[in-house]
């Protein structure tokens, strides 16, 4: 990280909303359903596919998750009347794991109904390591029932291949990422090249079983021997295909578009933007100078 982009990233909360609103555009749909439904309109025309996730992670009653339920029920109805596929992410603190376990699988078995009635998909987020049991098996229960709904394991975690054997036996739907969250290093690999050399071991255990793969990574290194591998375990498009953030890399987002790889897109939107575009401005190393130039322009 250079040093103004350190510098830039510790004085984040200093920095006006509307500079931050500016700069992290990119990032999010916007903050109602009409501008996601028109950004996956919009992705489809590039080839892309993409899963809308509403935001909204941090949440302090059961009250607010009811409320977000209700915004991903409409955003389901929103893309099935404008004839796109359904596809959505959740995230089970939105619904209210951490508050109320019951209410949570409750309000998720909602949605999933509400997606399978439109044809649709949902795929579950792993969050923080206290989450990925419940997670896990929140997922489960559902995914018992033969309804269309698949999750997230990071390879930064220790137990992830334990994991993979397991939900790659039984035909789950598998995104694979790094791992955004921070974990300690008893259960996480914490080294750049420890992560990358996890989410290939996991990558073959995934490929080589008998469900759905997501590669979810901007990691060029990552995505050159994900291609190899696919192409040595002669993998099928209909059991895999590449995701990446909205407006991460769209270069190396259409270069794999042009090769034929499918590839989803992740479309976040809401009122609640300013956390998840905080973090992804902390990820960006070219932040410093985007915030500089919006704050030059006068926010
Ligand atoms: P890495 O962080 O090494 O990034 C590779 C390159 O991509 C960087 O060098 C940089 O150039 C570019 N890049 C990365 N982030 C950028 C940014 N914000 N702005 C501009 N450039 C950037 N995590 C999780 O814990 N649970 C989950 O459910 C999900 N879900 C998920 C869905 C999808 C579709 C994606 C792509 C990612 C996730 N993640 C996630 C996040 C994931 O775990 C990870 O934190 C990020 O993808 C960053 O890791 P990379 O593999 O991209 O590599």
């Amino acid at each position: 990280m250079g040093i103004l982009h350190r510098l830039v990233v510790a004085s984040l909360p200093l920095v006006p909303r509307a500079v931050v609103a500016r700069v992290a555009r990119r990032y999010i749909a916007g903050e109602r359903i009409e501008e996601a439904v028109a950004k996956v309109r919009e992705l489809r025309g590039e080839g892309c596919g993409a899963t809308v996730d509403v935001l909204g992670e941090f949440i302090t009653g059961v009250g607010q998750a009811r409320e977000t339920c209700g915004e991903y029920l409409r955003a389901v109805s929103a893309l099935r009347d404008a004839g796109l596929p359904v596809n959505v992410s959740v995230k089970l603190t939105a619904f209210g794991l951490l508050l109320d376990e019951g209410e949570c699988a409750r309000l998720a078995e909602r949605v999933v109904l509400a997606a399978r009635d439109a044809g649709g998909f949902v795929r579950i987020d792993m969050e923080d390591s206290p989450c990925t049991d419940r997670t896990l098996a929140i997922h489960e229960a559902l995914r018992a029932r033969g309804l269309p709904v698949g999750t997230v394991l990071q390879a930064r975690l220790r137990r992830t291949p334990r994991d993979a054997e397991r939900l790659a036996a039984e035909g789950a739907s598998i995104r694979l990422c790094k791992g955004i969250y921070l974990e300690p290093e008893g259960i996480a690999h914490v080294s750049f090249e420890g992560i990358r050399a996890a989410f290939l071991e996991v990558l073959g255990i995934l490929l080589r079983g008998r469900g759905r793969v997501a590669i979810a990574t901007h990691d060029a290194h990552l995505v050159e021997r994900a291609e190899s591998m696919l192409r040595d375990l002669a993998v099928p498009r209909e059991r895999y295909e590449f995701q990446m953030l909205l407006g991460v890399l769209p270069g190396l987002r259409r270069s794999l578009v042009a090769k034929g790889h499918p590839l989803r897109v992740y479309v976040p939107y809401g009122t609640e933007w300013y956390a998840y575009s905080t973090r992804r401005l902390r990820e960006n190393p070219e932040v410093a100078g985007n915030i500089v130039k919006a704050m030059l322009r006068g926010g």
